[in-house]
């Protein structure tokens, strides 16, 4: 969702943020602008649409000279994805400009005012009134200034700002919304995320909550509201450029579904240890681990998912009753949760905003948190806690692919850890469990080496206006991700149901052809499932199931089967969905989608 890029230095400024803007397009967005100061004003140019538009419209950027700039994508919010209400917003007086991403929850009340005062609005933004109330309380000093414009606001703001006195600084503030400063020789940068920056540097400062930074090629200074300095530590990216690249694959979602076998023996290989589970991270003492009666998972979208799947994994291994919200939900819904629940906040991008405000709700009600998260330094991580990382490298694609899978081993890792310390996993158990999770990126990389022929599946399904996904237990759990990777990529109709449910009212939908994607590699439950299966083919659904590649009774009646290797149930998850996303993406490519940047979704959720 929205991404701020801002530069100070001696090269020009506009291909820097355009090119900038373009490693921040996965984020989701509908705008795009730039603003630069030139040698008599700030220039702006803006456009409602692609940034390659942007591009060709200040010619890559040569219309608009000079060094100092920030620029902006938009993901709208208040007001249509326009060239007006396309950030920058430019004061009535020109000597301001800003980029924000974030929401203003008061601005109503402060665009009244304003509009009382004189000040004229062009955009439906909320952002506008930023820019105005700089004007309104500029007084020659723009750390004064500053804090009486944040003083007046409510809700989240990253802020990049332009003021004409200051031609050769940039000014950036942050409160509930990222950002990091990029630290050149010469020359300094900032961006909502890391992607934008590496190519320039690996040097980062994290902005945190309340503070602001006053920019200029040779320094940065930081500041917080109370106008006292603040000394930041200097971070090192880990990320390669060629991490965020696609390295010769179509797309990011196709280069990202390969990657997963790294990215999960990445996440576990560090801590298995002599055959133990060993995390760090988490510095659990033991007296709080008995003390613990509950676990409480809250995520959002594939998270959630992953939550669903690592629920069963705990309670199986560890004995802990888990439950599985909806942060969006959680956050309002009075939860029952003191000192005594674990919760487990999951995230790649540790931005959501639905997932902060619950996590933030269930560390005022006492609760400890652990988070599962694949950015450093993420607002997640550090609200947390302890923080479990999941080392994915940057996600790219907006359908998660990497960062479900490494949440996955992630969450195996806590359930066997759990299992252990409880004393609840019989130490046999215990050894075969740790036996196959090492096995596990192994097995991956068969999956997808079995998986070649997915493209002819693929071009089965793309003209199907719906796609039903049943399973129980984990494979219900794996059918709900499974569902929603085909949905939101190729925007073909699809739901996932408990297999069980079906004749509760479902089977009503089942057609001559309709196809069914059957999750059959729970062994306990695989001939319930099989049942279903049958009833539904029985009604004419073209079934397709996933199953273990031995599994001859389930191939023999599926019309066409998806093969994994076998593993144990609770991991069969983890191998599952890779065919499901590669199902996914075959079909969207089939369709012609714009499979990196689906219609109207965003990377990183930031607003509520
Ligand atoms: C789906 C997808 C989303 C995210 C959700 C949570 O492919 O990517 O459903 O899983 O927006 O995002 P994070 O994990 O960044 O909190």
């Amino acid at each position: 969702m929205c991404g701020i890029v801002g530069y100070s230095g001696k090269q020009e400024a506009a291909p820097i943020l355009l090119e900038g803007l373009k490693k921040l397009e996965y984020r989701g967005y509908d705008s795009a602008g730039v603003a630069v100061i030139g040698a008599d004003r700030i220039r702006i140019e803006k456009v409602g649409g692609r940034i390659a538009l942007l591009d060709e419209k200040t010619e890559g950027g040569k219309k608009l000279p000079g060094t100092v700039g920030i620029g902006h994508t938009r993901w709208a919010t208040h007001g249509a994805p326009t060239d007006m209400n396309a950030h920058p917003h430019l004061s009535n007086d020109g000597r301001f400009a800003i980029v924000h991403n974030g929401i203003i929850e008061n601005y109503a009340s402060i665009r009244e005012e304003l509009l009382r005062d004189g000040y004229k609005f062009e955009s439906e933004t909320d952002t506008e009134v930023i820019v105005h109330l700089l004007e309104k309380y500029y007084d020659g000093d723009m750390k004064n200034t500053l804090r009486s414009v944040a003083s007046k606001l409510s809700g989240s703001y990253a802020l990049g700002i332009l003021c004409s006195e200051y031609p050769d600084r940039v000014f950036a503030v942050r409160e509930s919304s990222p950002l990091i400063i990029g630290i050149g020789v010469g020359e300094n940068f900032f961006a909502s995320d890391v992607t934008a920056l590496v190519q320039h540097t690996k040097n980062v400062i994290y902005l945190e909550d309340g503070e602001f930074a006053v920019i200029s090629p040779a320094n940065i200074e930081v500041f917080d509201y109370a106008g006292r300095t603040v000394e930041k530590p200097v971070s090192r990216i880990t990320w390669s450029v060629k991490a965020a690249e696609k390295g010769g694959y179509p797309h990011f979602m196709l280069k990202e579904i390969h990657e997963e076998p790294g990215a999960v023996k990445a996440t576990i290989a560090p801590r298995i240890r002599d055959g133990e589970v060993v995390l760090d991270d988490l510095p659990f003492s033991e007296e709080y681990l008995q003390s613990v009666d509950q676990i409480t998972i809250t995520a959002c979208g594939s998270a959630y998912h992953a939550g669903l799947v690592g629920r069963l994994a705990i309670e199986k291994m560890a004995g802990i009753p888990v439950r599985v919200e909806l942060a969006s939900e959680l956050r309002y819904s009075d939860p029952i949760i003191n000192e005594k629940t674990l919760v487990i906040v999951i995230s790649q991008s540790g931005e959501t905003a639905d997932t902060i405000a619950a996590e933030r709700e269930c560390k005022a009600l006492g609760a400890k948190v652990l988070g599962i998260v694949n950015v450093v330094g993420s607002t997640v991580a550090k609200l947390a806690d302890y923080v479990l990382y999941t080392w994915a490298g940057p996600e790219i694609a907006v359908a998660t692919t990497k960062g479900y899978t490494t949440q996955l081993a992630a969450l195996y890792l806590v359930a066997l850890f759990l299992g252990k310390q409880r004393k609840r996993l019989p130490e046999e158990e215990y050894r075969e469990y740790i036996d196959e999770i090492d096995r596990l990126p192994k097995l991956m990389q068969d999956t997808i080496d079995m998986n070649y022929a997915l493209p002819d599946l693929a071009a089965q399904i793309y003209e199907k206006p719906a796609v039903f996904y049943i399973g129980r237990n984990t494979d219900y759990a794996v059918s709900l991700e499974g569902a929603l990777k085909l949905k939101e990529i190729s925007y073909i109709h699809a739901e996932a149901y408990a297999a069980g449910e079906l004749k509760h009212g479902t089977i009503a939908l089942i057609d001559v052809g309709t196809p069914v994607v059957a999750l059959c590699c729970n062994e306990a439950l695989l001939e319930k499932t099989m049942s279903n299966v049958i009833e539904v083919k029985a009604r004419g659904a073209k079934v397709i199931s996933v199953t273990f590649r031995d599994e001859d009774e389930v191939i023999a009646q599926s019309d066409e089967c998806i093969l994994v290797p076998r593993t144990k149930t609770l991991f069969a998850p983890i191998l599952e969905i890779l065919p499901l996303q590669m199902l996914a993406y075959y079909t969207a490519d089939k369709k012609g989608c714009d499979i990196d940047k689906p219609k109207n979704l965003a990377k990183s959720v930031t607003v509520e």
